[in-house]
């Protein structure tokens, strides 16, 4: 049975009540939801049974500990980290630790998955599973790896939702669309766009999903005369098309640390008759934004040049220093570091309890 319900306002309000003590200036309150400023990220790691059992608990551990938020895909590790995200869930919330109501629950579909373990002929596994099936036609496959036409994203939905075991995902992204641009024309890849949106805002009117958005990785902080380039303007253009003004294109999923500031350093978009940083398109539409690799995949906590440390007095740790910067961004909502060991998730929840850099602060430091 899937667990009913999904992240509300009364619900995350609760949840952020609970720890107004332990990790005062932790919440943040985006769309009626208060959102943890750190986030469990679940994509590093072997997809084996051992790593499983480390999610798990670590799941457990950040929900009971501060952390609403979780962030997952369907590929990640084939599907072996949605899954071990169901098992933390569910026993936290059987033995009483957190309601359904209380968290915020993100997956992403596009890229094709293997199911735990890697076939020992994937383009056969393929072949099988996708082609035969009539899932997907032969045409709608990019760069060998990427699918968001309707049939398929609907599909991935359901597989998403039964591995969490959830009723409803909270957000939904579509997982790095600008894969398909080097291989579809603008004209055709606004078409898919068009009708994964229009998908996805049915998804939302069957309960099955809240609110939808892109997971990027260079779509947003390269120019917009790159070729990978996306438009924020142009897709809430698109989303308004099949929507209407009520459309649930709402979040925002895309790197942003230290070593990868263009989210907020860089002027991708037009908007409004400016260039301007992503970020500033995003809040101006009241976005959630998620930060990914915060840590630039841990490459942060192993060693931040010293002349920075002086930036983050009272944090004890790199991993705690590189976690402050992107949570007191402004226009973040919150960071997202994959965190397989509960020792982490302690660790990173020692930044929760300070407060965030001022926008003073956070000015000064970026003007060095
Ligand atoms: N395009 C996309 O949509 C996209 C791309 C990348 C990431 N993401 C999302 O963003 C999340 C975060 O990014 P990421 O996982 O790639 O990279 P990350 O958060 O920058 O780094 C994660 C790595 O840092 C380690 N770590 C965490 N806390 C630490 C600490 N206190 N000290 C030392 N090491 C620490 C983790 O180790 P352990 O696992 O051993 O705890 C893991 O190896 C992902 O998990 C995923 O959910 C999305």
């Amino acid at each position: 049975m899937l667990i009913p319900g999904y992240a509300t306002p009364v619900g995350t309000a609760r949840y952020a009540r609970r720890f107004e003590t332990r990790l005062p200036g932790n919440f943040r309150e985006v769309q009626g939801l208060w959102i943890s400023s750190l986030g469990l990220g679940t994509y590093l790691g072997e997809p084996t049974a051992a790593c499983d059992v480390l999610y798990r608990e670590a799941v457990g551990h950040a929900l009971e500990s501060g952390i609403n938020v979780v962030d997952t895909a369907i590929n990640y590790r084939q599907q072996r980290s949605e899954r071990a995200i169901a098992q933390g869930l569910a026993a936290a919330i059987s033995g009483g630790k957190v309601h359904r109501d209380e968290v915020l629950i993100a997956t992403k579909g596009g890229f094709l998955t293997f199911d735990e373990n890697e076939p020992a002929d994937p383009a056969a596994y393929f072949q099988e599973t996708l082609i035969d099936t009539g899932l997907v036609r032969p045409e709608e496959v990019a760069a060998g790896c990427h699918v968001m036409s309707p049939k398929y994203l609907e599909n991935q939905i359901e597989v998403s939702r039964r591995n969490l075991g959830v009723e409803t995902l909270d957000v939904y992204y579509l997982h790095n669309p600008e894969t398909q641009l080097p291989h579809v024309t603008r004209e055709e890849f606004d078409r898919r766009i068009r009708a994964a949106f229009a998908a996805l805002e049915k998804a939302v009117s069957d309960g099955r999903i809240r609110v939808y958005g892109t997971a990027t990785w260079n779509a947003y902080r390269v120019g917009p005369e790159s070729p990978e380039a996306l438009s924020l303007a142009d897709l809430f253009g698109i989303a308004e098309e099949v929507g209407g003004t009520g459309h649930h294109f709402r979040a925002l999923q895309l790197p942003f640390n230290l070593a990868m500031p263009e989210a907020l350093a860089a002027s991708t978009q037009h908007f409004d008759g400016k260039v301007v940083p992503v970020l500033q398109v995003a809040h101006a539409k009241g976005m959630l934004v998620f930060a990914s690799a915060s840590l630039l995949q841990r490459k942060l906590a192993e060693g931040l040049p010293e002349d920075l440390r002086k930036w983050f007095p009272g944090l004890r740790t790199d991993a705690q220093r590189a976690i402050q910067f992107v949570r007191s961004a402004p226009g973040i909502t919150c960071a997202l570091i994959g965190m397989s060991h509960r020792d982490h998730v302690s660790e990173n929840l020692g930044t929760a309890a300070m407060p965030p850099l001022s926008r003073e602060q956070f000015r000064a430091m970026l003007s060095k």
